[in-house]
């Protein structure tokens, strides 16, 4: 099976009882990444060569969901990637298909990345996302990120008008609760 057909068909609505098990990706799985990347992004999509670029970088991790019925997960649904420069992390992207959406697998996915880095040494994990993508927002702000900046008409290709980016962070061990 190719990485390819291995991303699946994410037009299709999956059923409740669809069970999810993150685990690593490997630079080898970029196709995969990319399927999943457009499937969630449409024409502003990463194609497969800069995944592998992206994760051919050093401190570059990603994480694939994989979704199935009964004892086996095989389907990607999502995918995370993020970078741990010494103890900053970043979250380069977070993509999960239409039709697994509000299953609790971006949260998932976000979580163990940021697990992860925080276990590798991350003090503080920093984003941006596009002012107007309250769905990606409203996730980032349960999983306590803030807001503390804006990148006025930062995402400009492949939109009319261009949007601003928010810049926000999120800080470990920072006595906020939670
Ligand atoms: C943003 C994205 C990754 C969310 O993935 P997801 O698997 O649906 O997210 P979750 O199910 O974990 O949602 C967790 C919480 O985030 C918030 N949320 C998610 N989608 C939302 C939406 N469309 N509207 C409002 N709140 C939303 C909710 O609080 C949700 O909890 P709830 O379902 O209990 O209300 C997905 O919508 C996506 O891939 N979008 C396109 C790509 C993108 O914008 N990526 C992020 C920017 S890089």
């Amino acid at each position: 099976m190719t990485d390819q057909s291995a991303a699946g068909d994410h037009t299709v609505r999956p059923s409740a009882k669809l069970k999810v098990r993150l685990r690593a990706a490997t630079e080898r799985e970029a196709s995969t990444l990319a399927d999943l990347h457009r499937a969630a992004f449409g024409a502003i999509s990463w194609d497969a060569a800069s995944m592998g670029k992206m994760l051919s970088i050093p401190g570059t991790e990603a994480m694939l969901a994989l979704c199935g019925e009964g004892g086996e997960q095989k389907m990607p649904c999502g995918m995370v990637m993020g970078r741990l420069l010494g103890t900053d992390g970043e979250i380069l992207t977070l993509a999960v298909p239409p039709a697994f959406r509000r299953r609790g697998i971006g949260s998932r996915l976000l979580s163990s990345l940021m697990a992860g880095m925080a276990m590798q040494g991350a003090e503080r994990i920093f984003l941006e996302v596009a002012a107007d993508n309250a769905a990606a927002i409203a996730l980032y702000e349960r999983l306590r990120f803030e807001i503390m900046g804006k990148r006025p008409k930062y995402y400009a290709s492949g939109r009319d008008d261009p949007v601003d980016a928010l810049l926000m962070v999120h800080q470990f061990n920072c006595g906020c609760g939670g």
